[in-house]
């Protein structure tokens, strides 16, 4: 199953694609945390997209669908996987589309996770994530067992650049402009499911679990 999470910024899109991925077993592909780890590392990719990232605009579209497309290459993904802030332009929807049409397969449905503007204020003032995993956390509403320590992994915990007031507000503004289209683009495919973001994050994920048929499977 090749599931798509969209989502303004800070809608838990991030938050859904990890509890999905481990409840149904689909590898998680967020192109953000790709963009990041290769920022934290300091390659030729991390040194080319961190200037777009710091701004809160768009990576250019060759260079997201080229790094989508090597990592939907790996083995991981050969059955399925969950895109998490990808794609985020029509363009990128299209490449999306025609790779995996090339491969026989096919985007099954696209979860909009839609929250309200104020709403996304509140979460990304009090994000913090993992240096290592990148998880995400919120300082009120889902903060780590051990205080800046990550629940997965143990990795220290940071606020990410790009979530200071004014970058949030650029971010919103190149999301209502460039992504929103792609709601359309998928909604005229019929792929196209609204969840309600507003709720607890176990609520949407059983929820989202719910609308795909899946079955989650039960942590112990
Ligand atoms: P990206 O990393 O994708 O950021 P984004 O889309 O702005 O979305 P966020 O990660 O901020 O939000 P989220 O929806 O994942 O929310 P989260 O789960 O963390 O992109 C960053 C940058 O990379 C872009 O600006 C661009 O430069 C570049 N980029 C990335 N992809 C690109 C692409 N395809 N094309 C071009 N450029 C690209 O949750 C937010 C907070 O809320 C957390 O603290 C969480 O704990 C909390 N929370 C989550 N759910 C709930 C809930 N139900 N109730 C209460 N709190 C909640
Ligand atoms: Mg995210
Ligand atoms: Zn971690």
């Amino acid at each position: 199953m090749f599931l798509v999470l969209l989502g303004a910024p800070g809608a838990g899109k991030g938050t859904q694609a990890a509890m999905i991925s481990r409840k149904v077993g689909l590898a998680h592909i967020a192109s953000g945390d790709l963009f990041r780890q290769a920022v934290e590392k300091g390659t030729e990719l991390g040194q080319s997209v961190k200037a777009y990232m710091d701004k809160g605009m768009l990576v250019p579209d060759e260079v997201t669908i080229q790094v989508i497309s090597e990592r939907l290459n790996e083995p991981d993904c050969q059955t399925g996987c969950i895109f998490d802030g990808f794609p985020r332009t029509v363009e990128q929807a299209k490449a999306l589309g025609k790779t995996l049409a090339s491969q026989g397969k096919a985007i099954d449905k696209a979860i909009y996770v839609e929250v309200s503007d104020e709403e996304l204020l509140k979460r990304l003032g009090g994000r913090w994530i993992c240096r290592q995993c990148q998880t995400p956390y919120h300082e009120v509403t889902s903060p780590p067992r051990i205080p800046n320590k990550c629940d997965e992994c143990g990795g220290e915990l940071y606020q990410r650049s790009d979530d200071t007031e004014e970058t949030v507000k650029e971010r919103l503004k190149v999301y209502f402009v460039q992504t929103t289209p792609v709601l359309d683009y998928y909604r005229a495919e019929g792929k196209l499911v609204k969840v309600d973001g507003k709720r607890g994050i176990e609520e949407v994920s059983e929820e989202i679990i719910d609308v795909l048929g899946l079955k989650s499977v039960k942590a112990k």
